[in-house]
């Protein structure tokens, strides 16, 4: 992903069909609008302009409109086919008045210095290898005072992976930069965050990934071969079977995390 020339789509149209038949309408990771809600539950979002990177198909975008009051929601992401679907769902909802998709290349945010209130980010920023020049970025972006509420999918060492993560890693096949929480801190605290908090989401996503596999293997797995396809489907029960493993040893750990961008 450094070299944005060479950036290929891998959220097809597919593969959108596929994880919107298991994590609901608009939505390409899991917990759905309660797990958002629990991500923006200390700030208050009421007239405030959002920047959400790495928006996929729109869901998460339109709710922190709809659900949690954001004035003004930006959603950006390097994909054609995620913006396509989430610029469609805007205007399908009425909120195409606040709610703005552009597809942007791999690389800095295209946006003015202290711009946004809020950077807001779900199980994107694990595309982005370069953690530091990431978070330094969003720092420039946020107006003194605001914030980052994002989740994503960290890896509990920087050391090599597991056989078990390269397993997971390979079975997936998406560009994956993983990185431990020392380093999100680190990279966050070394942009000029402060109050920087981290809260690791695995033993909440690991039960929730059980009950996906349950599902795909069993009832869901019907909807979600007709959404895309039956190959698709068998692929990706093994890919969660794959995940399930580094979920329960605790080596894949979904966080939360939250900063401020001081005032002076
Ligand atoms: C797992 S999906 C999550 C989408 C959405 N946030 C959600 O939770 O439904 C990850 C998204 O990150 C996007 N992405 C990958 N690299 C990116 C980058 N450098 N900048 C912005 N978005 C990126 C992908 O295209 C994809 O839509």
């Amino acid at each position: 992903m450094t070299d944005p020339a060479q950036h290929e789509d891998e959220y097809t149209d597919e593969l959108i069909a596929f994880l919107e038949s298991i994590w609901g309408w608009g939505f390409l990771s899991p917990g759905g609008p309660e797990e958002v809600a629990r991500i923006v539950d200390a700030i208050d979002l009421a007239g405030k302009r959002v920047l959400d990177v790495g928006c996929g198909s729109g869901g998460i975008s339109l709710a922190l409109a709809r659900d949690h009051g954001a004035g003004e929601v930006v959603g950006i992401d390097v994909e054609g086919p995620v913006i396509a679907k989430a610029a469609e769902r805007a205007a399908e909802v009425g909120l195409a008045d606040r709610v703005a998709f552009q597809r942007v290349e791999p690389g800095p945010l295209p946006f003015p210095d202290a711009s946004f209130d809020v950077v807001f980010s779900k199980d994107a920023m694990i595309h982005i290898p370069d953690k530091e020049t990431l978070f330094a970025d969003v720092y420039r972006v946020l107006k003194p005072g605001g914030w980052l509420a994002a989740s994503d999918w960290l890896i509990s060492h920087d050391d090599d992976p597991s056989p078990e993560m390269k397993r997971y890693l390979e079975a997936e096949g998406l560009s994956f930069g993983m990185a431990s929480p020392e380093r999100y801190r680190r990279a966050l605290e070394a942009a000029g965050f402060q109050d920087v908090r981290l809260v690791n989401r695995n033993p909440w996503y690991r039960e929730v990934a059980r009950e996906e596999l349950a599902a795909l293997e069993g009832p869901l797995y019907e909807r979600a071969a007709a959404a895309s396809s039956p190959a698709t489907v068998d692929h990706n029960i093994e890919t969660w079977r794959a995940m399930l493993t580094v979920l329960e040893s605790g080596e894949h750990c979904p966080h939360h995390l939250h900063a401020v961008k001081p005032v002076g």
